[in-house]
């Protein structure tokens, strides 16, 4: 393995330790079961299922799939420069290629179709659409947006667009990038201009993927534990900023946020609905008793304080203000109330629990109690399992914001997916991951949360950002050298859940 450490190697779960991957699929798996998997009758409508017309969607990001990265004008952006930088990717990895999915989307749309999934969340790239951010658009990279959309509706997938996933133009960030209050500026614009062109038919958008993934592993850098110490691992575009500066870019990003809802409200088509994907960093309570479940809740609050915090509630809490202090983002009332614009619902990405916590009788009134050393980890990251994660976030999403929908707009795990000598990829991690998941999300729907769907991270294989091809994040795997796309078992287990709108 290499040294090379992503940040889902410390945030996000990959796989059940515990399940184990030695052998699997090798024993008495064969084409038959597979197909029999395929085309078993269901069983009755299982107790446990999900609201009607429940969301069973498949999610990716243009920069990890869409290859292509200067055909038909398109401009380069941020993770271009930073991955064609050596050094930064595992292996040399690039998204030149990638996924060929600019060329192939349709092949890509009826393998969604086939595995059973009913919307899509994709993102659209910016420097595809405003080649220098700002000024002329590129009408033929809109042209590939609007021919994908056509082709999902045509196969019964809802798409749901976001516009952000940090694929930042190249052009913008030579002009201060997400440190110039123009950027901000310069994204409503351009959100504006996609409501405008394409609201007729995709009802649902994304403003920003993972407001705190790309901030601070983009412009601060996560320090983690290494041999002999510690180091910093990062994201496009790998800047370590002082501590203002580093507040002042996540202000500006919930700014664009902002300022580009109001600019799809004035000129998407009446009913364009649209939240943010935020990846909550969720408190969960370690024993469900009442005075835990209350600390966990404020805990929640509290760290998502300079994100989901501020935008649903228009102001930065005390803490926060307090704990940034002179260093904290500079910033107007006028500011506030663009950041809080309202929202139609809100897009969480949920792979594992921030932390654990119980009440305390100290302020502020709760404890973090972390994970133990022997918890249940991933295999391949080392990152510990959170099955209720996915139960709380959006109970908390309901219960401190009062959310109208909840869309659950990532979750999944990376695995160590081989193909077996019978074609198959037998990834009984994943299926375990998802049933121990979607079981809890099924939970808080039928607690009465809006939860309207659930997209799967991801769809099929991909450029996993600084770890290259290396992570498999896929329930369609993909041999990045033909872009032969296999379906795993997932995907026929994901058929079948969403068939049944139950877990199976
Ligand atoms: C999320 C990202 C997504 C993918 C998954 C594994 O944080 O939004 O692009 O990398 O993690």
């Amino acid at each position: 393995m290499t040294t090379r450490i992503s940040r889902r190697d410390f945030a996000k779960v990959a796989a059940l330790s515990s399940v184990g991957l030695a052998g699997c699929g090798r024993s008495q798996s064969n084409e038959a079961a597979a197909n029999a998997a395929r085309t078993a009758s269901p069983p009755p409508q299982r107790s446990g299922a999900f609201p009607q017309g429940f969301f069973w969607g498949v999610a990716t990001s243009a920069y990890q799939i869409e290859g292509a990265w200067n055909e038909d004008g398109k401009g380069p952006s941020i993770w271009d420069t930073y991955a064609h930088t050596p050094g930064n990717i595992a292996n040399g990895d690039t998204g030149d290629v990638a996924n060929d999915h600019y060329h192939r989307y349709k092949e890509d749309v009826a393998l969604m179709k086939d595995i059973g999934a009913t919307a899509y969340r994709f993102s659209i790239s910016w420097p595809r659409i405003f080649p220098q951010g700002t000024g002329k658009p590129n009408p033929k990279g809109l042209d590939f947006y609007s021919r994908l959309v056509d082709e999902l509706k045509a196969a019964g997938i809802e798409p749901f667009a976001t516009l952000y996933h940090w694929d930042l133009p190249q052009a913008l960030h030579d002009k201060g990038g997400w440190q110039s209050r123009d950027t901000a500026q310069a994204f409503a614009e351009y959100a504006g201009h996609i409501a405008e062109k394409l609201s007729d038919r995709i009802r649902h958008f994304f403003t920003i993927n993972e407001f705190r993934s790309f901030t601070e592993a983009g412009y601060k850098g996560f320090e983690i534990p290494a041999p002999g110490g510690t180091r910093t691992v990062f994201l496009a575009p790998g800047l370590k900023l002082p501590a203002q500066e580093f507040h002042q870019v996540c202000h500006h990003t919930v700014l664009a946020h902002g300022l580009a809802v109001q600019a799809i409200r004035a000129k998407g088509r009446q009913g364009t609905k649209i939240g943010p994907a935020e990846n909550i960093e969720v408190a969960v309570p370690l024993i469900e008793r009442p005075e835990h479940i209350k600390a966990a809740e404020a805990a929640t609050r509290e760290l998502n304080a300079p994100y989901l915090t501020v935008m649903l509630e228009g102001r930065y809490t005390d803490e926060y203000l307090k704990q940034t202090g002179k260093d904290g983002p500079k910033f107007t009332d006028e500011d506030m109330k663009i950041i809080a614009s309202p929202l139609d619902f809100v897009g969480i990405n949920v792979y594992t629990a921030k932390t654990f916590v119980l009440a305390s009788d100290q302020t502020p009134g709760w404890r973090e109690v972390g994970f133990s050393k022997g918890h249940a980890k991933a295999a391949i990251s080392n990152v510990p399992l959170g099955p209720t994660s996915i139960y709380w976030a959006p109970k908390f999403v309901q219960s401190l914001w009062k959310a109208k929908e909840i869309y659950v707009t990532e979750n999944g795990c990376a695995g160590e997916d081989v193909l077996a000598d019978d074609g198959q990829v037998y990834d009984t991690e994943r299926i375990t991951f998802l049933q121990t998941y979607l079981t809890q999300l099924q939970r808080a729907t039928a607690d009465g949360v809006p939860v309207k769907g659930y997209f799967h991270w991801s769809m099929m294989d991909n450029f996993e950002w600084t770890r290259g091809y290396g992570n498999r994040y896929g329930m369609v795997y993909v041999d990045f050298k033909t872009q032969k796309r296999t379906p795993k078992m997932s995907a026929h287990w994901f058929r079948e859940t969403a068939k049944q709108n139950a877990v199976v």
